[in-house]
């Protein structure tokens, strides 16, 4: 079914970092510092090619401070998670928020829709929808703030494989160029249910191979938006702050949730069952494609993420579940939807 339209948008404040890093210039030359062959390693490894002296010294300044947070994390030891050095490691908190986690949230407890899994009794303890083959490979979004379009398709693309019996990667660069006329913005911003409203109303999505992610805001290409991969017929909200609701819902099909993702406890989050620190501002769209019980016991959401692979677990994230506040570990359970077959 198809939601009424008292939506209560609540934009979501862009903190874009101008030029707010001022930078030390000292004496020393960078060749001396002890992380300056590591920096290097790390830039060959990433692929980063630096064009000005100045801007290699500054983001050596940030990389460094980034070394000695992720150390400073993994000393302590006490954390059921673990910091990593990824692609990211020269891009401050600001920076990374800031190219990337746009999605622009509202509050949707007033938005009541049905929930199909109400009645649902009986729920596995754990959930893998990989190893159903109802999830594509981890895809990335690159700079461009159009995480509420990853969500969306991933959870498009698992209740198009439970339903028809075929995996088909789907276009989020089609929903960044041709989803404007509402809330969605490309890379500026969008909502999942937004894009659900879309894809019901443009009668289905390309395929990625049709529609390939650029991951800058296009023109709509009307070739492309004729034809159809998969389609859907509605969507529907999971009670709000409920992590068994939620629980019903993914023991169904994968969910698409908004998540508070600012800390650099996320930006650098490398493996294991992460319990935050992270807050409720909700500010980025992912999908829950499973869950279970981590080694220690702690419950987990298996959540897919869209920064590539070099990120996390192969791309995932285990989240704390069940945790004592009800919107869930960094706001999970706060504005969960799926879209319907
Ligand atoms: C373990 O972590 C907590 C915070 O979660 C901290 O307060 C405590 O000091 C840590 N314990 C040790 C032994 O490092
Ligand atoms: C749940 O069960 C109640 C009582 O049998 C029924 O009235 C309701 O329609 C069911 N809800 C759903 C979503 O199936
Ligand atoms: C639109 O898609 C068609 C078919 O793939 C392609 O040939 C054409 O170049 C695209 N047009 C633009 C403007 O990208």
């Amino acid at each position: 079914m198809v939601m009424n339209n008292q939506l209560h948008y609540i934009p979501f404040a862009l903190f874009l970092c101008l030029g707010l890093l001022s930078f030390q210039a000292t004496s020393r030359t960078l060749q001396n510092d002890p992380m300056y062959e590591m920096h290097e390693q790390w830039m060959v490894q990433h692929g980063k090619v630096y064009k000005a002296a100045h801007e290699k010294q500054k983001r050596f300044g940030i990389f460094k401070e980034n070394v000695n947070y992720i150390e400073a994390f993994n000393n302590v030891g006490n954390k059921s998670y673990k910091l990593g050095l990824n692609h990211f490691a020269d891009l401050t908190n600001h920076e990374f928020i800031a190219a990337r986690n746009k999605f622009n949230g509202y509050l949707h407890g007033s938005i009541i829709t049905t929930f199909k899994y109400k009645n649902v009794s009986d729920v596995p303890s754990a959930v893998d929808w990989r190893q159903e083959g109802a999830v594509t490979p981890v895809k990335n979004q690159g700079q461009c703030g159009c995480c509420w379009a990853f969500s969306a398709v991933a959870s498009t693309e698992g209740i198009h494989k439970l339903t028809t019996g075929n995996l088909v990667s789907l276009s989020e660069q089609e929903l960044v160029d041709c989803d404007t006329n509402g809330e969605d913005q490309g890379c500026e911003g969008g909502l999942m249910d937004d894009a659900f409203e879309f894809i019901i109303q443009n009668n289905g999505l390309s395929t990625e191979a049709e529609y390939p992610y650029q991951g800058v805001d296009g023109t709509c290409n009307k070739t492309e938006v004729g034809s159809s991969a998969a389609t859907i017929s509605g969507y529907e909200n999971v009670p709000v702050n409920d992590e068994q609701a939620l629980q019903k819902a993914v023991a169904n099909q994968p969910v698409s949730v908004a998540i508070d993702a600012s800390g650099s406890d996320f930006q650098f989050y490398k493996s294991g069952v992460f319990t935050g620190s992270c807050g409720t501002e909700l500010d980025h769209g992912v999908a829950v494609v499973g869950y279970g019980v981590g080694e220690d016991e702690t419950e987990y959401w298996l959540v897919k993420n869209s920064w590539g692979t070099q990120w996390g677990e192969e791309g995932y994230i285990r989240m704390q579940r069940g945790v004592d506040a009800s919107e869930g570990l960094c706001g999970i359970a706060m504005q969960p939807s799926y879209p319907t077959a």
